[in-house]
């Protein structure tokens, strides 16, 4: 799978790519994750991507002519599934959409930057447009750098015990049970004796009621 990114600020994403597991899946030639500096993208000498919004509010907006230079640069190199704007206004980031976007073979993200962006670039050029929460950040790169995490750990042979992304909270509307490792007792604090049993039918059952208990109790709104 290849991730597209457009950005003014790529090194704020740079080094969160290049660590751990999206930096292995990358190695292991599993996610291919390639940053593009907007700016590169401009025929202005001042290399300006924004400008004053018509209508006189406050702030700068996204300029059209970069981002779509950019965009018709990378549709020129391969077909996309998808162009995803991240912005607060979007439809939200969930584990369905992850699941989703991870079966896809090539995405662009933009980030959406400053005021907002020309809204023609919304209506003409971008396929998907996606929040990661209820709350404004200073920009979508971090959006950007959530949603590629999300999506590229589910990419089969990324993470090496296969099962576990399964088992990930939300894969089914349940938050994950408690999990435990050595020692079974830490200054009298002890680990369930049922995880010690070795019985993996009860253990089963416990770890879901474990599942459905937190829910009901932390996120009661995932089991409606
Ligand atoms: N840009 C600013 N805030 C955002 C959010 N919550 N999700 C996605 N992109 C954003």
């Amino acid at each position: 799978m290849r991730i597209d990114i457009i950005t003014v600020l790529p090194e704020m994403i740079e080094g969160f790519l290049n660590c751990s597991i999206l930096k292995r899946a990358q190695d292991k030639g599993l996610a291919e994750i390639c940053l593009h500096y907007l700016r590169d993208f401009t025929h202005d000498k001042h290399r300006r991507v924004d400008d004053y919004p018509y209508g006189g509010i406050a702030g700068m907006v996204m300029k059209i002519e970069p981002i779509e230079n950019c965009i018709n640069f990378l549709k020129s190199q391969r077909e996309y599934d998808d162009i995803i704007f991240t912005t607060p206004d979007g439809e939200q980031f969930s584990q369905p959409m992850a699941n989703e976007l991870s079966l896809k073979k090539n995405l662009i993200i933009l980030c959406g930057h400053f005021k907002g962006i020309d809204y023609r670039i919304r209506e003409h050029l971008i396929t998907r447009e996606i929040s990661i929460g209820d709350y404004v950040l200073t920009g979508g790169e971090l959006a950007a750098a959530v949603m590629t995490d999300a999506i590229v750990r589910l990419l089969p042979g990324v993470i090496s015990d296969e099962q576990s992304a399964l088992s990930d909270s939300f894969q089914d509307n349940l938050l994950a049970p408690p999990v435990y490792t050595r020692p079974a007792d830490y200054k009298g604090w002890k680990v369930p004796e049922v995880l010690l049993s070795g019985h993996e039918a009860k253990i089963l059952e416990w770890n879901l009621n474990q599942a459905y208990e937190r829910t009901k109790r932390l996120r009661p709104d995932l089991l409606k």
